[in-house]
């Protein structure tokens, strides 16, 4: 039997031995292209290469591309189960020509493909052409020898678009095509392509070859393609079937071995009453495990959403079936064993695979039967064949998570539809009253433009996670605070895309910076902020003009992300670390994680020790060192505290949290610290904490009270801080002419020197003082008798005010009995002291004495007690009457 596996490896084999590149299939989430969900044909991720935007260094390609059809315009999603051929996921084998060869050689090669590679037999086959393309119809004549009534002219249809003319979109390349047919014989009803029974089972298109000529615009003009180009697209499941003898897709040996794993899961019949069920999940299983493993999650926004939508309604299916457990994670192993081969990232994501369906069906589950059982009441009251009120879907939808298409997927079962009018009205009339609840708390007028803008286009779907660069669609700009269809250079504008790599601040992550480009313009964005679920880039149009509607490319700084990343992962380090060394108290209380520098506030009552800082940032260290990888997971926030992630404080969480783990502790500290950090994060990350190059603190200082704050530098930041650190003891070290290691022990010989000299030069001022001032030194001042009593009286130089306490206790020791009054000129000030022996305080008290010095000496006031008082004046070229006038009170 011809195995899947083995046509896909025969289809690609052939096309490389006949000189084309082998191309891995680019991811489910397309980079290159802003108008689409998912990847839903091979030409994807070519789509540059044809019109010629894009050269790369081959010129022929061959993929097994993998595809989704599921959401957005191709929506397979409703007939899934139901039909012989409707997937949400398939494989779509391809050759590409870039200006290389065109229809003379790509017909040849399908052909030989098809009869002598696959060796389907010749008279199975048909073909259509495109009515006008008589050049094709000649090859195919020549080349398979194919009768003219086996080459159908399919033409224009009466709706204004064309079977075999292909176009990706509304505009890129396109050109006309031809179409293989297989004819699965008589037992089958059906007619061939362009009769009125074209669509029965019997002729089923198996290949589409797409000649590349021109390319569309949005106005319908078209050009043409400087170089002719080849796009093939063979649909893998439908070949196996002709292969294996079937015309059910769902019957060939990948499809079956996964059916059959759902029947053993839940012990039923692949092929009894539950067949529609089996065929959903296998479907399902495979379209949610790849989405999964290119990085999208179940959320409740765009893609993720989509993925929910697909994971629900295999969900039901499974329920039905009767399983009580979780199943579909248990399926993942044998998925895996059937195409982890040719698509390794199956593998590399098993574990997240299986561990977000377990997640998304625990908690499904939790709804699932009270929904269902809301729904049967509803029925159970309305006429027969009447649809389902949309009120009453809504409410499904709202309280029990059931998407839309689950509901109208269960009501199909019974012959129902639902009021799908009635479900938007109620949706709007929700969103209407959520906006008026944010209207009320107050925030920033022109954020209300936001809630317009997230109306009309909905959340912006978040890139930048898994890349720095993608492609978007404008949705939205705001000029002056109100919409505007374009914005022209020099003009500050608010942009908002459909989707974005752009990260908007928030958790103390900053928001991004980068370039938005469209062709007819260039815009800088200097800043990226999320309002309502929309993410707002605060740009400036610096070259031409940038319009609503366009296509741009997206690119974030590069370097400044790196920097962020660093910094914020080795904020998740450090909080571990601190937590360590000071204990499990230590919470997060707010931080910031910028280009430049990391800061974290966290709550510890007191500054720390040298020890514990160089401990922490030690251990930070260490785990940078250890270079292990860092984890990116989504589950309930109840999971992750169960897990042990740390969560802020008094922090509202969704349904979901990301949670991202970092580090490997052999010597963990509980049960589940075998990692070493586990937070709840939004935020972007390093891959490995080796990224983060190095850590160094730069000290703890006081936020608030209880609450200390930290902060750092990581990577050449870090690095260059460490080299001015050491420039600067360089520099100290040669002023004192020492080796850099000698610097602490000199710096402290040099201070305990200085103190030395200046207890030496105290005592040589006083000695000098108690001579009588500068020039008399050794010379005892003498005390003269005023009103009986001695009296000493000095102007003194070379001493300030400070002194003077010390100078007139020891006169006053050495008079034993007497009033001194000392007069220090400070360059053209003065400074006063009197001291009066305590015999005589009885009789004159220094207050006076100083208060009538200084009065003379242009100064006010002065004070103290009786037998010592201070002051001063700005005039001390008046000491002698200022001597006089004490003189004077002595006398009484
Ligand atoms: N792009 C064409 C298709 O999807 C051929 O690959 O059918």
């Amino acid at each position: 039997m011809r195995t899947l596996n083995d046509i896909r490896s025969t289809f690609l084999s052939y096309f490389a031995r006949n000189g084309h590149e082998v191309v891995d299939s680019s991811p489910l989430v397309p980079r290159n292209d802003p108008t689409l969900m998912f990847a839903n044909s091979g030409m994807v991720q070519f789509k540059n290469l044809f019109t010629g935007v894009e050269t790369r260094d081959y010129s022929r390609a061959t993929t097994a591309q993998k595809c989704v059809r599921a959401g957005g315009k191709h929506n397979d999603l409703d007939n899934v189960g139901y039909t012989a051929r409707h997937h949400t996921f398939f494989e779509m084998l391809g050759n590409f020509s870039f200006g290389d060869y065109f229809k003379s050689d790509a017909i040849p090669f399908a052909w030989e493909m098809v009869t002598r590679e696959l060796g389907i037999p010749k008279d199975k086959l048909l073909v259509t052409v495109y009515k006008s393309d008589d050049e094709a119809a000649e090859i195919w004549k020549k080349v398979a020898g194919l009768t003219d009534d086996r080459i159908i002219r399919i033409g224009d249809k009466p709706d204004g678009g064309s079977d075999n003319f292909w176009q990706m979109g509304p505009t890129g390349p396109c050109g006309p095509c031809t179409e293989i047919f297989y004819d699965h014989g008589e037992k089958f009803w059906g007619g061939p392509p362009g009769s009125p029974e074209e669509d029965g089972d019997r002729f089923i298109e198996i290949w589409n070859l797409v000649f590349m000529q021109f390319e569309q615009f949005e106005d319908g003009s078209r050009r043409d393609l400087e170089a002719q180009s080849i796009d093939t697209g063979m649909g893998i499941e439908r070949v196996a079937a002709l292969l294996q003898g079937t015309n059910d897709n769902y019957a060939t040996d990948l499809m079956r071995s996964l059916i059959e794993a759902s029947a053993d899961a839940t012990s039923t019949d692949p092929d009894g009453p539950g067949k529609t069920h089996h065929r959903v999940i296998a479907d399902h299983l495979r379209s949610t495990s790849f989405l999964l493993a290119d990085g999208v999650m179940p959320s409740n926004d765009g893609r993720g959403y989509v993925l929910r939508r697909i994971m629900r309604r295999a969900m039901r299916h499974a329920h039905l079936l009767g399983a009580k457990d979780p199943l579909m994670h248990r399926l993942v192993p044998a998925l895996v064993r059937q195409m982890g081969a040719a698509y390794p990232e199956l593998g590399r994501a098993q574990a997240l695979i299986e561990e977000t369906l377990k997640l998304e069906e625990t908690r499904f589950k939790q709804t699932l039967d009270r929904g269902l059982k809301l729904l049967d009441d509803e029925l159970a009251d309305l006429p027969e064949g009447a649809e389902l009120p949309g009120a009453a879907a809504f409410k499904l939808y709202d309280t029990y998570g059931f998407p839309l298409d689950l509901t109208q997927d269960a009501l199909r079962e019974k012959g129902r539809a639902v009021d799908t009018d009635g479900f938007d009205a109620a949706m709007a009339e929700q969103k209407a009253k959520a906006r008026a609840a944010w209207s009320g708390t107050g925030e920033a007028a022109d954020a209300a433009v936001w809630y317009d803008v997230a109306d009309a286009h909905g959340a912006t779907d978040f890139l930048g996670y898994d890349t720095e660069t993608a492609e978007g669609q404008i949705a939205a700009l705001i000029v002056d605070g109100a919409q505007a269809e374009q914005a022209g250079e020099g003009t500050s504008v608010q942009i908002a895309l459909n989707q974005t790599p752009f990260y908007a601040e928030s958790g103390g992550q900053v928001g991004d910076t980068g370039l938005i480009r469209t062709e007819t313009g260039l815009a800088r964005v200097s800043d990226t902020k999320k309002t309502a679920g929309v993410f707002v880039h605060i740009a400036e149009v610096t070259e031409g003009t940038v319009s609503q509607g366009q296509a741009a490319t997206l690119e974030v700084d590069h370097t400044r992300r790196s920097m962020i990343r660093a910094n914020h992962s080795a904020t998740h380090l450090l909080h571990e670390a601190l937590r360590g060394a000071l204990g499990d108290h230590v919470a997060q209380r707010g931080s910031l994680n910028a280009p430049d520098r990391l800061r974290f506030d966290f709550s510890h009552g007191k500054a720390l020790a040298a020890d514990e800082l160089s401990r922490v940032e030690g251990e930070v260290n260490q785990f940078i060192r250890q270079n292990s990888a860092v984890d990116t997971r989504i589950m309930t926030p109840d999971d992750a505290r169960a897990m042990g992630a740390q969560a802020l404080f008094g922090e509202k969480y969704g349904d979901e949290v990301r949670v991202v783990s970092m580090g490997q502790a052999p010597t963990g500290k509980g049960a589940n610290k075998q990692t070493y950090s586990i937070e709840l994060c939004g935020g972007t990350h390093v891959a490995r904490t080796g990224d983060i190059g190095a850590f160094v603190l730069l000290g703890d200082s006081a936020s608030s009270a209880g609450v200390r704050r930290i902060e750092a530098l990581t990577g050449q930041a870090a690095l260059a801080h460490l080299r001015d650190q050491d420039q600067r003891l360089g520099d100290v070290a040669a002023a004192l002419k020492a080796q850099p290691s000698d610097v602490p022990a000199r710096v402290r010989a040099l201070l305990d020197e200085r103190k030395a000299l200046a207890n030496e030069v105290a005592q040589l001022r006083r000695d000098l003082a108690m001579s009588g001032g500068a020039g008399k030194a050794g010379e005892e001042a003498a005390a003269r008798e005023v009103n009986g009593v001695p009296f000493l009286a000095q102007v003194l130089s070379g001493v300030s005010g400070k002194d003077l306490p010390a100078l007139i206790d020891e006169h006053k020791s050495r008079l034993e009995s007497g009033v001194v009054l000392l007069i220090a000129d400070t360059g053209g000030k003065a400074a006063v002291a009197a001291g009066v022996t305590g015999d005589l305080t009885g009789r004159v008290s220094a207050v006076d004495l100083v208060r009538a010095a200084v009065a003379e000496l242009g100064g006010k006031g002065g004070g103290g007690r009786p037998d010592m008082a201070q002051g001063g004046g700005a005039d001390a070229a008046n000491a002698e009457a200022a001597i006089k006038a004490a003189e004077t009170v002595l006398e009484g």
